[in-house]
């Protein structure tokens, strides 16, 4: 039974150790946050990813999992540290790596036989030799160890399904013998495991995401050109994606990419482009796009709204960054309450699952019991996450208890022509009808 030790019980690491728990290793998860160990040690999720308790609880009980906050206890058995802090944007965009410092600093004055170092966390191009370094410098006394880049491709709402089932597992490493232990541990995943160097594994990360924000940002502009030249955005998409070398994922128009991923994985490698001598405008475009697709949908809320926003009640149905998630970081949400209250609207808000966090995120929020609440006296409501539960509302009770009926579908959820017949005055991301007098 490999023995491995996970620093960082958030989205990414607590998914990670759960499934390698999972997977039949021991696994001891181990976060400097006391009271979030406290809730993982007393049976509680800080998280909401589905299916991720009872994963976690089944493990737990078979003696595979455990948490701690200890270095000695967490790396005591261990032959295998995976590195899952945060990496936050910092100020002009880098990411920050204070987190993984003070990890890689703990590791090394702790660790008292030779450990294999895995970077799960996403880390600038060249993170992995100076993660090396830091180990180096810090060590009390020389002990062997190797590090190795596994960045994590995990969707929030399906992080453990991607866990299980990844398109491929990417490994980067000067060390081939490390790199071919880790390799191991993912071989009952079954899935492509590629093999390449540290600064390589480190790139196809940020070059992924950088790709998948690119597309919903490109699909985003063209949902805006439809919007002025009465094309539909989702019929376009559909007939896009028919082309293999396209593809019909990540082409969904709306109030474009959150969490905490996209946004500042795109900013970090826009960043390590311009210190570096380069001119990344396509990345400063996707960024430019993303950002203005929240600003779009307050225009078009303001005109349907007689030309302002001032006093008027609206409503956002969905706070989460999208959907099966309490996540907000960096949600749409956040920037669209707070555009629309610097109007002088009267913001309210309703989410499935987020209501906890956007309480601590949005103070001045008022908080609906659910959508029937949250439609009762609204000027107007948007659309903001697609949960499941909006796509069958009784949309007559909504409008019957709206002061207008008003809805803005930033995701796209409902069919205009059915909300229009029903009376609603509705505005999509690129639906077009308007100009097709739909
Ligand atoms: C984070 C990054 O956002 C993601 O880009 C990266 O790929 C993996 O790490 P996430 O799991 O969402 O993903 O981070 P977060 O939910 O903030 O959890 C990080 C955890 O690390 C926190 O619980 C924090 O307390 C913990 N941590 C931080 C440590 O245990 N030790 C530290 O020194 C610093
Ligand atoms: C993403 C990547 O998918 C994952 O591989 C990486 O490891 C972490 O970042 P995540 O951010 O959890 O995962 O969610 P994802 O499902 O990718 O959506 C990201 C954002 O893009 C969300 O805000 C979503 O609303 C938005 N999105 C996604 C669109 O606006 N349109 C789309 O077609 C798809």
């Amino acid at each position: 039974m490999k023995n491995i030790c996970v620093i960082g019980a958030g989205y990414v690491g607590l998914v990670t150790g759960t499934c390698f728990a999972d997977l039949g290793s021991r696994v001891t998860v181990l976060d400097i946050d006391e009271a979030k160990i406290a809730k993982l040690q007393a049976g509680g999720i800080p998280i909401y990813e589905p299916g991720l308790e009872e994963t976690v609880r089944r493990n737990v009980a078979a003696g595979r999992l455990s948490f701690t906050t200890s270095y000695p206890e967490g790396l005591k058995e261990a032959e295998f540290v995976f590195i899952a802090v945060g990496t936050p944007s910092g100020v002009d965009g880098e990411a920050d790596l204070k987190y993984v410092h003070m990890a890689a600093e703990s590791i090394a004055e702790t660790m008292d036989h030779p450990l294999i170092i895995v970077n799960k966390s996403t880390v600038p191009v060249g993170t992995g030799d100076w993660v090396a370094d830091v180990i180096r410098r810090k060590q009390p006394r020389p002990v062997p160890f190797a590090v190795v880049s596994n960045p994590e491709f995990l969707r929030e709402g399906s992080a453990l399904q991607d866990f299980l089932n990844p398109d491929r597992v990417v490994l980067g490493s000067l060390d081939q013998e490390a790199m071919e232990k880790v390799a191991q541990l993912h071989l009952p995943l079954r899935a492509p495991i590629m093999t390449t160097d540290l600064r390589t594994a480190e790139m196809i990360k940020y070059a992924s995401n950088a790709f998948l924000a690119t597309r919903i940002s490109f699909i985003n502009e063209i949902a805006n050109i439809c919007e002025q030249l009465g094309a539909d955005i989702k019929e376009v998409a559909a007939g896009m994606g028919y082309d293999k070398r396209i593809g019909r994922a990540f082409l969904d128009a709306g109030l474009g990419y959150g969490g905490s991923c996209f946004p500042k994985d795109v900013k970090a490698l826009e960043h390590m482009g311009v210190i570096h001598g380069c001119h990344p405008q396509l990345l400063r475009a996707v960024m430019e796009i993303n950002r203005d697709q929240r600003r779009n949908v307050i225009r078009v809320t303001r005109e349907l709204l007689d030309g302002s926003l001032r006093d008027k009640v609206v409503g956002l149905l969905g706070l989460a960054f999208k959907p099966n998630t309490d996540d907000m970081r960096e949600a749409p949400s956040v920037e669209v309450a707070h555009l629309l209250r610097h109007e002088g609207a009267l913001v309210r808000g309703y989410d499935p699952v987020a209501m906890h966090v956007a309480a601590k995120m949005l103070p001045d929020l008022i908080l609906a019991e659910d959508p029937y609440d949250l439609a009762t006296g609204a000027d107007a409501l948007i659309v903001v996450t697609e949960w499941n539960e909006f796509k069958h509302l009784a949309l007559e009770r909504i409008k019957g208890l709206m002061r207008r009926p008003v809805l803005i579908d930033g995701r796209n959820v409902y069919d205009p022509a059915r909300l229009r017949r029903m009376g609603f005055t509705y505005s999509g991301i690129g639906r077009g009808y308007e100009k097709n007098g739909g």
